[in-house]
């Protein structure tokens, strides 16, 4: 059986500045479970491989960006447990590949590019029809592996880890943060910070998602999801978008602390605790931040870098 580590360690940060405020930092270090299939990915796929598996179906479909994490796991999860792999990729070819690309195609994913206009059908049954059309049966999982089944996966990763008041995590579709909510008791909090400009949206999108859950007959570990709230300052402009600062202060933060961040994820949700922090939003109190790895798109972060500075 291939292994996933599936105890990640919580690690302690020593901070001055939160222990001026009495508050005691944590982080949940999901990035640590596997080379590959880590952070909040593991918990998405789990339970869409799992009703692959019980659905007797050998092929894995699903969405994604050029330099997508989703993409980068998905097809790592299929190559360890034995799934073939298609990824059909917003936008078009561009040689030579990129890092995450690159790896995809290594390890064994049929990519299909998929114009703009194509790729914003991707929910439709019409769109899902011709894939299955083109590919045979094959189970579809959405972009972000954000459907109920990924829900039910993140409602695992607080899984022991009750002693801590507030919990912070970067959202994308907030898949994972509604997996938490559903896992969490009431005195505890939960703050997103979506990563997306214009992220307001996404508060009626946790609803739906905990909603739609709870109605769904899926194991829910509470009846009534833990509060949470959104922060929207910390998007750095939108999604993997990044300045200067952001990278410097992820620089310095992993020298400092032994952690890697990435700039598309964490690292902005890092940035926005550690400021939060300094001016005093938080309650004295135990905050666990959560790792959701990502640290794969960092590659072509620095190869966009790269260009940039010889252009
Ligand atoms: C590293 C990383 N962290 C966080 C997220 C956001 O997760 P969600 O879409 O569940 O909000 C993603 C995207 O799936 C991601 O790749």
């Amino acid at each position: 059986m291939p292994s996933i580590f599936l105890s990640p360690p919580t690690q302690k940060i020593n901070s001055q500045i939160a222990d001026r405020v009495g508050v005691e930092l944590y982080v949940l270090r999901l990035d640590l479970m596997h080379p590959q299939v880590n952070g909040n990915k593991w918990f998405k796929l789990k339970y869409n491989l799992l009703s692959a598996k019980e659905k007797n179906l050998s092929t894995i479909l699903t969405f994604g960006g050029a330099y997508s994490n989703h993409i980068f796991a998905t097809v790592a999860a299929g190559d360890l447990f034995g799934f073939r792999t298609i990824g059909v990729i917003r936008g078009e070819e561009t040689l030579p590949l990129n890092p995450t690309l690159g790896f995809a195609v290594e390890k064994g994913m049929h990519l299909v590019y998929c114009d703009r206009a194509t790729y914003r059908q991707r929910h439709t049954t019409q769109l899902q029809e011709d894939l299955k059309q083109r590919f045979g049966e094959v189970l579809i999982i959405p972009e972000g592996g954000s459907n109920l089944n990924g829900v039910r996966g993140c409602t695992e990763i607080m899984q022991n880890l009750d002693a801590f008041d507030t919990i912070c995590l970067t959202c994308g579709t907030a898949t994972t943060l509604a997996g938490i909510a559903l896992s969490l008791h009431s005195k505890q909090r939960i703050i997103g910070f979506p990563v997306l400009k214009g992220g307001e949206f996404l508060a009626a999108e946790i609803e739906s998602l905990i909603n739609n859950y709870l109605t769904s007959g899926l194991p829910a570990p509470v009846d009534n999801p833990a509060p949470w709230q959104l922060v929207y300052d910390y998007h750095f402009g939108g999604y993997a978008k990044f300045n200067q600062e952001l990278i410097m202060f992820c620089q310095k933060f992993t020298q400092e602390h032994n952690i890697p961040l990435d700039y598309v994820y964490t690292g902005k949700m890092f940035y926005g605790v550690m400021n939060l922090l300094q001016q005093g939003f938080f309650q004295p109190g135990r905050l666990l931040l959560i790792h959701t790895g990502g640290l794969q798109g960092n590659l072509g972060i620095q190869e966009k870098l790269l260009k940039k500075r010889f252009n």
